[in-house]
């Protein structure tokens, strides 16, 4: 080998930081996830066949260990303050007035920044390596979860040298920050509960702090959450003279800090900031629950100093809470596609935070008793982002309140339902349940299955209703004529769907695989299969010892592989695909040679329909490269809306720019 053991394992370790900050940081990634992946193989390899040479502070150290007996208490260096809330902008100008006043000054700087919904952390950095993760305990001690902590991509277990200079010797100092979850995550976390048959999480900030809770770090891994740092500490002090300056020098350092932050010079500023992300914040992936503001002169916090329990240079402006009551007029079971019935409540509607709602899930039996809630009875209800609005509680109940039962028969088919044994779930089992066809058409014809644009909820309807389609498979023999003849359909339209349905036919193994819809595969088990057995047809016959054997597969996922296979009508539907010319076959992995091959593409904003990944995996298997920034190579840059100063970069050095729909284009 050319290269030293111990210097190729460091570099591919520099590597490997370098991008996961590109990607778990910056959202900006300038390799595909294999080749992350290939980096990372690597280096687990070289640190197999020379263990003396692996480190805490390794990328491979992320996740491991053994799961803690538990948490030691650790002393924080300087007590987690905790902050004084205000709802109101008259006690937010008293508060500017007293800071004013106390500090002799006629106008005084602000940061704000977003008032992140989760738990606060003190992050030890030693020698350059995370040494330490505490969380804030009762202000004075907290626990020690570092190893939990470690599996925060986000969070940097090293830090590059050189960035260390502008802490003097750097020799040891201490970030602050939130540990969140993000919307996504969550509703992820809670699907997975779910399955495993355990209670939900109320809200992302107490599956965060629930998560950090957890004694065994490969769960945590799982739950994917994230960090943001607001407080950068020498010695127990702020490490430089300006707030805002240290957020860039943490920003520097690689860790992530929130991009909304702003320095408000007047109290103006402020009040506009703050009203600017009351509405934006409905956008946002994670939930936040004000805005936090703080003195930018760090020499004017020790002279301002602190109450008892909280600091005078800084205060929470909190937003009102997007909460609302209304009356439960109905609850009814709703059919979904692998026949389960959930429990929804209609409800009187309701302005919650300017979104009016009518419909709110109670996710299965065991919630509706946990909540106790009755038809008639007055709940609280709660909206956070742009997810399904949940019920808090009853605030009231009704003295006539009715009580709601499962159904026996199926309301959409009249078939039976069943409680499985060991399961929450209720289920309707005629597998020609039409409510459960809908379903399975919306599912296999979804952006993440096989992406048949135009597919939504009017055509599923007619396409059931009218006996068109049986199972999925007759899609593929939907004529124009017939499609023609539905409502809000035309010759033109017609004549789109059946090229995104002949298109779909396209779609690799692990698409078809995620698309036919087995209970418990989702996306990522699926490519794990279609991985392992390269072939739909072997799929369907491995047993349940052999379906254990792929990643991630345990017995409850593989029984239900195997249960579906089982059924007569799957693989009769499953037949009918394969004729119809689907992808049973994990195509070899071959670069295309083609007008794209070697061409160089830059990715610049939010795509409307793709995301960054699902645009790079195309561009790829086009032949086509990504990369990170524009130069004189590039030969396309691909934007978004907000794109940033990578657009600029391409109009100055006249590089040609086309948005996603030329893309495509390009792509076909
Ligand atoms: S500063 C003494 N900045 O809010 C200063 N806190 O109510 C206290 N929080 O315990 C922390 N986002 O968990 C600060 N940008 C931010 C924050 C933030 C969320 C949380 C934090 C703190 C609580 C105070």
């Amino acid at each position: 080998m050319a290269q030293s053991a111990p210097r190729e394992i460091e570099k591919l370790r520099e590597q490997i930081r370098y991008h996961e900050h590109r990607y778990y940081v910056l959202n900006d990634p300038e390799i595909s996830d294999t080749e992350f992946d290939r980096l990372m193989k690597r280096l687990e390899a070289l640190e197999r066949e020379h263990p003396g040479l692996v480190t805490p502070d390794s990328p491979t150290q992320r996740v491991g260990g053994q799961p803690a007996e538990e948490f030691p208490k650790v002393r924080h260096s300087v007590q987690m303050l905790s902050l004084d809330n205000t709802y109101n902008l008259d006690e937010l100008r008293d508060f500017d007035r007293r800071v004013r006043e106390l500090s002799g000054r006629d106008a005084v700087p602000y940061v704000g920044e977003l008032k992140l919904d989760g738990l606060s952390m003190a992050l030890t950095y030693e020698g350059g390596a995370l040494a330490r993760g505490v969380t804030r305990g009762d202000g004075a001690t907290g626990e020690e979860v570092t190893a939990n902590v470690k599996t925060i991509r986000s969070v940097p277990l090293k830090i590059n040298q050189k960035k260390l200079k502008a802490l003097g010797d750097g020799k040891r100092f201490e970030v602050r920050g939130e540990v969140i979850m993000t919307l996504k995550s969550f509703e992820a976390a809670n699907a997975q509960r779910e399955a495993a048959e355990e209670p939900r999480f109320a809200n992302p900030r107490n599956a965060a702090a629930g998560t950090m809770r957890q004694l065994d770090p490969r769960i945590v891994a799982e739950r994917k959450l994230d960090m943001f740092a607001y407080f950068l500490m020498v010695d127990g002090r702020p490490a430089l003279a300006e707030h805002w300056k240290s957020l860039d020098a943490l920003a520097e350092m690689g860790f992530k800090v929130n991009p909304h932050r702003r320095l408000c010079r007047t109290f103006d500023d402020l009040l506009a900031y703050i009203q600017e992300w009351e509405a934006k914040r409905e956008k946002l992936d994670y939930e936040i629950d004000g805005i936090v503001i703080k003195v930018n002169d760090t020499r004017l916090w020790e002279e301002l100093g602190t109450t008892h329990k909280s600091p005078r240079w800084a205060i929470a402006f909190k937003y009102p809470a997007r909460q609302a009551t209304t009356v439960v007029k109905d609850i009814r079971a709703q059919v979904g596609r692998t026949g389960t019935l959930t429990p929804v409540a209609d409800l009187e509607p309701v302005d919650v935070g300017g979104v009016t709602v009518s419909h709110a899930t109670l996710h299965n039996m065991d919630e509706i008793e946990r909540l106790g809630v009755k038809i008639g009875d007055t709940v609280l209800l709660q909206r956070a982002g742009e997810v399904i609005p949940q019920v808090l509680k009853v605030v009231k109940s009704a003295p006539d309140g009715r009580a709601f039962h499962m159904p026996r028969k199926c309301p959409v088919c009249g078939g039976e339902v069943h409680r499985v044994e060991g399961e929450v779930a209720y289920r309707c089992v005629n597998a020609a349940c039409p409510a459960q066809l809908k379903e399975s058409l919306l599912h296999f014809a979804g952006r993440r299955a096989m992406n048949i644009d135009g597919f939504g909820d009017a055509l599923v309807d007619q396409l059931v209703d009218k006996k068109m389609v049986q199972d999925v498979a007759d899609l593929y023999r939907l004529k124009q004529e017939e499609l023609a003849a539905l409502e809000r359909m035309g010759e033109k339209s017609a004549q789109n769907l059946l090229e995104e349905i002949e298109g779909s036919k396209k779609a690799e193994l692990a698409r078809v695989i995620f698309s036919i819809g087995i209970r418990f595969v989702g996306e990522r088990t699926a490519q794990f299969l279609a991985d392992h057995f390269s072939s739909l047809d072997k799929l369907a016959k491995a047993t349940e010892e052999e379906l254990c054997q792929v990643q991630e597969v345990g017995p409850k996922i593989a029984q239900s592989i195997v249960e579906y296979f089982g059924e007569k009508r799957n693989r009769d539907a499953l037949d009918k695909l394969k004729k119809a010319g689907l992808q049973f076959e994990q195509k070899k992995v071959q670069k295309a040679e083609g007008e794209l091959t070697g061409k160089q593409f830059v990715l610049t904003g939010t795509l409307p329909n793709y995301s960054r990944e699902e645009m790079t995996k195309m561009i790829e298997d086009a032949g086509g490269r990504v990369i990170g920034s524009v130069s004189k190579k590039t030969d396309y840059v691909v934007v978004g809306a907000d794109p940033g100063s990578k657009l600029e970069k391409a109009k100055s050095l006249g590089i040609k720019t086309i948005g996603e729909a030329e893309a495509l284009k390009l792509l076909k």
